[in-house]
C-alpha cells in the first residue's frame, strides 16, 4: 500500500527487529540455492512433540468445547494441573483459580505481566546478556531496559554484587532467568536467594521466568524463585511448554502470581486473546499425565551433546566456552571478535552453519556467538564443530 507514511509508536520504533529473525531469513535464502545449512540458530528442543500431546489433540478435535473459547484464564481442568504439577516437582505453591493465567507461550506470559505491572518510564534490570525477547518487551510496554552486566568469569551467574550498583536508582522490577537463554547458567540457589530478599526489601518486583526449568546437567539444581517463602507476593512466574514439551508451535505457557495482580492483569488478557487456545491446551492437559520417563531420555540425550560440545569447542582455535549446566545453549566467546552480527553472517555464508550473534542479547554479549545444540543430533553437531573447526584455524 502506498501513500502517506502511518505514524509508528516511538517505543516500538526504538524496539530492535527480531534478530533471530533475520538470521533464520538469510539460511532459508541459502537453502534455498541448495546449499547444506546446519542450524545451531534457534532455541528448539528438535525432538518431536511428546506422544501424549497429540494424542489429546487428536481427541480433542471431536470435543465440541474444544472450537468455544475457554474462560480468559484457562480451562480449569488444566489450571488444577499445573497447580499440582508444579506443587509435587517445584515446591510452588498457588490456587489455581486466583493465582494462574493460561497464555499463548511464554513470551504472551510475559508481556502480560509487563503490561499489567510497569508506569510509563519504569526501570526494569535485566541481567546481560539476555532473551532478547525480553528487553523488546519491556520497551514496547513502556518501560525502560537496564542492563545489568553478568560477568563470564562467574559463569554468568547473578550475584547481588553486580546488581548493587542499578540500585541506587528505583527499578520496578528484576528479571530473573535461570536456566539461561542466553548462557545456559543455571543460578546458585543461595544467591538467588539473597538476590531475592535484597529486591523484596527494596519493592522490586521479581520476574522469574522458568521456560527452561527441566533443562538442568551435571547435579546442578534449579530454584524457582515462586517456591521461596519469604518472597512471597512479590514473584511474578512466567513458564512455557514450549521446550517441555517440544511445541513451539502450539504457543502454551502461563503466568502466576498474587491473585489481586492477575485479577487485574485479566482484563490484559481478555483484550490480548481472550484466552490461550483450547486445543493447546487440552494437548498440554494430555502430557501433563503423561510420566516423565520421555522427558528424561531427551535430557540424557541434549547432555551428552552438551559434553561432545565441551570437548570439540575446546579444540578450536579462538573459541572459549566454559560450560553451562542448563537450557541447551552454549554462548561461545570468539578471540578478538567485536562484531558478532558480522562474524555470524560470515559463518554463516562460508562455513553453513547457523549460530545467532551475541549481540543479539544485549551488548554485553558482543564478541560472542549462541551456539544452541537443542536441535541437532550428534552426527550433525560433529559435522557442525568440523566446519567451525576448519572456519577458524
Ligand atoms: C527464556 C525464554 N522465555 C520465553 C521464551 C518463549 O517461549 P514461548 O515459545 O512459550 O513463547 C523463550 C523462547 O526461546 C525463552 O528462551
Amino acid at each position: 500500500m502506498s501513500g502517506l507514511r502511518m505514524h509508528i509508536a516511538q517505543r516500538v520504533r526504538e524496539t530492535t527487529s527480531p534478530p533471530v529473525d533475520l538470521m533464520n531469513a538469510h539460511a532459508e535464502r541459502l537453502r534455498r540455492q541448495g546449499v547444506p545449512i546446519i542450524s545451531l540458530g534457534q532455541a528448539i528442543p528438535g525432538f518431536p512433540a511428546a506422544p501424549g500431546i497429540v494424542e489429546a489433540a487428536r481427541t480433542a478435535l471431536e470435543e465440541a468445547d474444544t472450537h468455544r473459547y475457554s474462560p480468559d484464564a484457562g480451562m480449569p481442568a488444566l489450571r488444577e494441573a499445573i497447580a499440582s504439577v508444579l506443587a509435587r516437582d517445584r515446591n510452588v505453591s498457588i490456587d489455581p483459580h486466583s493465582d494462574l493465567i493460561i497464555t499463548t507461550g511464554g513470551n504472551q506470559a510475559f508481556l502480560l505481566a509487563l503490561l499489567t505491572l510497569l508506569e510509563p518510564g519504569d526501570r526494569v534490570l535485566l541481567p546481560s546478556p539476555y532473551f532478547l525477547n525480553h528487553e523488546m518487551a519491556v520497551r514496547i510496554a513502556g518501560g525502560i531496559p537496564v542492563e545489568v552486566p553478568l560477568t563470564e568469569e562467574s559463569g554468568y551467574q547473578l550475584r547481588l554484587r553486580d546488581l548493587e550498583p542499578f540500585l541506587k536508582q528505583p527499578a520496578r522490577a528484576l528479571v530473573v532467568v535461570s536456566p539461561n537463554n542466553p548462557t545456559g547458567a543455571v543460578f546458585d540457589c543461595d544467591e538467588l536467594c539473597r538476590v531475592g530478599v535484597a529486591m523484596a526489601e527494596r519493592d522490586i518486583t521479581l520476574l522469574a521466568d522458568d521456560t527452561y526449568q527441566d533443562y538442568v546437567y551435571a547435579g546442578a539444581r534449579h530454584l524457582s524463585l515462586a517456591s521461596v517463602p519469604t518472597l512471597r507476593g512479590q514473584v511474578l512466574l512466567t513458564c512455557s511448554y514450549s521446550k517441555t514439551y517440544s511445541i513451539t508451535g502450539w504457543r502454551l505457557g502461563f503466568l502466576a502470581g498474587p491473585p489481586d495482580f492477575i485479577r487485574e492483569a485479566m482484563k490484559v488478557q481478555d483484550s490480548m486473546v481472550i484466552c490461550a487456545p483450547v486445543i493447546a491446551q487440552k494437548a498440554v492437559l494430555g502430557a501433563l499425565r503423561e510420566p516423565p520417563d520421555e522427558l528424561k531420555r531427551r535430557l540424557s540425550l541434549l547432555d551428552q551433546r552438551r559434553r561432545f560440545l565441551a570437548t570439540r569447542l575446546s579444540q578450536i582455535p579462538r573459541l572459549q566456552w566454559c560450560p553451562t549446566e542448563g537450557a541447551f545453549f552454549a554462548f561461545v566467546r570468539v578471540e578478538g571478535c567485536a562484531d558478532s552480527q558480522g562474524l555470524a553472517l560470515d559463518v554463516l555464508h562460508s562455513a553453513h552453519v547457523l549460530t545467532i550473534p551475541g549481540r543479539a542479547f544485549g551488548k554485553h554479549g558482543e564478541g560472542c556467538l549462541r551456539l544452541s545444540y537443542g536441535s541437532v543430533d550428534l552426527p550433525d553437531l560433529e559435522e557442525a564443530c568440523r566446519r567451525l573447526e576448519r572456519y577458524f584455524t
